[in-house]
């Protein structure tokens, strides 16, 4: 059975056909450049801008694939959370498409779709796990103790630690999406160089916080006045270090705490080099298993969608035309 996942919640338009025999058949993905101009995302322009790519990279994924809407076995949109107006977009096109079609359609969590977009590489989630979900809209750890059965452990109090990357970036003048541009202007300084806060390390629960980080980023650069490219790569360098500290202290400290033996990582953060390299070594001197999304799929795609959607119309679910948008809350068991 080939599904067409459907991602819209956030700045990316991504479709993907999935099989589970063939893995993935085609995933494309129009991103909004226009939002660099702003340096984040606007919500209503996100929505426009949707309204114009989906069908057009529909058409596309379809001719890629060889394939008309008629070979399709089911339909998933990400319905949420995400910002509403993009969402209800991207819910609305999928809505036409199965009702023209003929063909279930599921609403997929699309933060359920991060965690299993770890499946795109081949292999199955090993459960029981903790997964570390890092994004430009989300912080969390679940602990997963079966595919479908996902519980909450840690969350962010405050701002994410992808739109802590963000707004670094903004602050340093290099432009956005930060992650990305961070990672580069970092490669050449140096991570000690500023000791910028480390939060909740000292407390006992899995929860987060990044703002103190943006806000004593802020306060040095103010300080430091004109900043010269030595100085946009230490402090690149000095707060993405305190991003990863934080990341890989939580996650490897929750994985003892539950004594699960995998841990996942996923979200757009998940391609940040640094935050890679530091989970897997931190889970090796533990003894515990690491892994992480091919790199194309770690920031928002369709292939995560249609796979997760997949496992949904397996488990016999059809949410057909009621289907609705949420824009915040946490992944609900289903297995
Ligand atoms: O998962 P995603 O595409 O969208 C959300 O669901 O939010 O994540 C986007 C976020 C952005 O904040 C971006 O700065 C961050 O992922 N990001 C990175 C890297 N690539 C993308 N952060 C750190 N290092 C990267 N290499
Ligand atoms: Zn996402």
């Amino acid at each position: 059975m080939i599904v067409l996942g459907i991602e819209t919640s956030c700045d990316d338009t991504s479709l993907a056909l999935y099989a589970p025999d063939r893995g993935v058949i085609a995933n494309l993905t129009a991103s909004q450049l226009v939002h660099e101009d702003y340096g984040g995302v606007v919500p209503e322009i996100a929505s426009r801008q949707h309204m114009r790519s989906l069908l057009p990279v529909y058409d596309a994924l379809l001719a890629r694939a060889g394939i008309t809407g008629a070979d399709l076995g089911g339909i998933g949109v990400s319905n949420g959370p995400g910002l509403v107006g993009s969402l209800l977009v991207g819910v609305g096109f999928a809505k036409s498409l199965a009702l023209g079609l003929g063909k279930p359609l599921v609403g997929v969590h699309h933060i359920e779709a991060h965690v299993l977009s770890n499946e795109l590489g081949g292999e199955p989630l090993a459960t029981p796990c903790v997964v570390l979900v890092v994004s430009g809209g989300h912080t969390a750890l679940y602990h997963v103790t079966r595919i479908g059965h996902y519980q909450l452990v840690g969350t962010t109090r405050d701002d994410a630690a992808g739109e802590a990357f963000d707004k670094i970036a903004k602050l340093l003048g290099l432009g956005f999406p930060g992650g990305p541009v961070v990672q580069r202007a970092a490669e050449s300084g140096n991570p000690r160089a500023i000791d910028f806060p480390r939060a909740m390390l000292d407390r006992s629960g899995f929860d987060f916080s990044f703002s103190g980080l943006k806000t004593a980023v802020r306060q040095h650069v103010e300080a430091r006045g004109e900043l010269t490219p030595q100085d946009v790569s230490d402090i690149s360098a000095s707060a993405q270090q305190a991003i990863v500290d934080v990341l890989v202290d939580r996650t490897v400290a929750c994985a003892r705490k539950l004594d699960v033996k995998h841990v996942y990582l996923c979200g757009g953060v998940a391609a940040n080099g640094p935050l890679r390299k530091a989970m897997q070594a931190a889970c090796e001197r533990v003894g515990v298993s690491y892994h992480a999304p091919l790199l194309q799929y770690c920031t928002d795609n369709g292939a995560m969608v249609a796979l997760t959607a997949d496992l949904l119309l397996s488990s016999g679910r059809d949410d057909g035309l009621d289907l609705d948008v949420f824009t915040r809350g946490a992944i609900s068991s289903w297995s």
